[in-house]
């Protein structure tokens, strides 16, 4: 089932909540693309003087393309708004985040930002979190992150690609895979995650987003 149509048409929507000279975090992924695509067709047709953050080469590449002007998130005092995807979205709508491998980046935006706005399909909508939780770790502290992981009840497994090689963060981090089974109380974890020396960053985000776009089928959307 493809969700894109409603992607496309939510991703138009979503631009009520850029203005002409907002800060605009620019998430990655493929919802966060199609947000990006409608940006730059927006900003040439009023044009607006915006500035994006990217959180990965993925986006910025994309805004690049589209002709955003860019800068880093520490080149600001403030972001008006970031624009994200989503892996899972629980019931009490926090967001797992970290597909991509992005995390630590989208994280930051989501706490500077004034507004969240996270865009999903509705195959990501749960009760419970039910899916693994990425968490960014140096390298070094690998087997110790993965045994105080073992100690939280959790598994964990290193990602890499498709030929063994380990993936790498954009920071220089490795990312562990890490289940939980069915998470229902996700601030708890996440407080114990973060805890642990080592991790740089988990993918259950403590900022809950101000708005929700759930896609559906037919090219249909509703706003949580
Ligand atoms: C990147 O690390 C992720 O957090 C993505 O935002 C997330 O995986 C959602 O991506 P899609 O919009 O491609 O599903």
């Amino acid at each position: 089932m493809s969700y894109d149509s409603a992607i496309a048409a939510l991703s138009i929507d979503a631009l009520k909540f850029v203005k002409d000279k907002s800060v605009v975090g620019l998430g990655s992924g493929r919802a966060a693309t199609a947000l990006v695509n409608s940006l730059a067709s927006l900003i040439k047709i009023k044009k607006y003087k915006i500035l994006g953050i990217p959180t990965s080469l993925q986006i910025k590449l994309i805004a690049e393309q589209g002709g955003i002007p860019l800068v880093e998130a520490d080149q600001v005092d403030h972001i008006d708004v970031v624009f994200d995807g989503a892996d899972q979205i629980d019931g009490q709508k926090f967001v797992i985040k970290g597909g991509g491998g992005a995390l630590l980046r989208e994280n930051i935006l989501f706490s500077l930002a004034k507004k969240v706005v996270v865009m999903a399909d509705k195959t990501k909508f749960v009760k419970n979190f039910n899916r693994t939780v990425p968490v960014e770790v140096h390298p070094l502290a690998r087997n110790s992150v993965t045994k105080s992981i073992q100690k939280l009840g959790g598994t964990s497994i290193l990602r890499s690609l498709d030929r063994g090689y380990p993936f790498f963060t954009e920071n220089g981090n490795i990312i562990l895979d890490c289940d939980f089974g069915i998470i229902k109380n996700p601030k708890i974890l996440t407080q114990k995650i973060k805890q642990i020396s080592g991790v740089m960053e988990s993918g259950i985000f403590l900022r809950k987003p101000d708005v929700i776009y759930k896609a559906k089928t037919g090219g249909k959307y509703e706003i949580l």
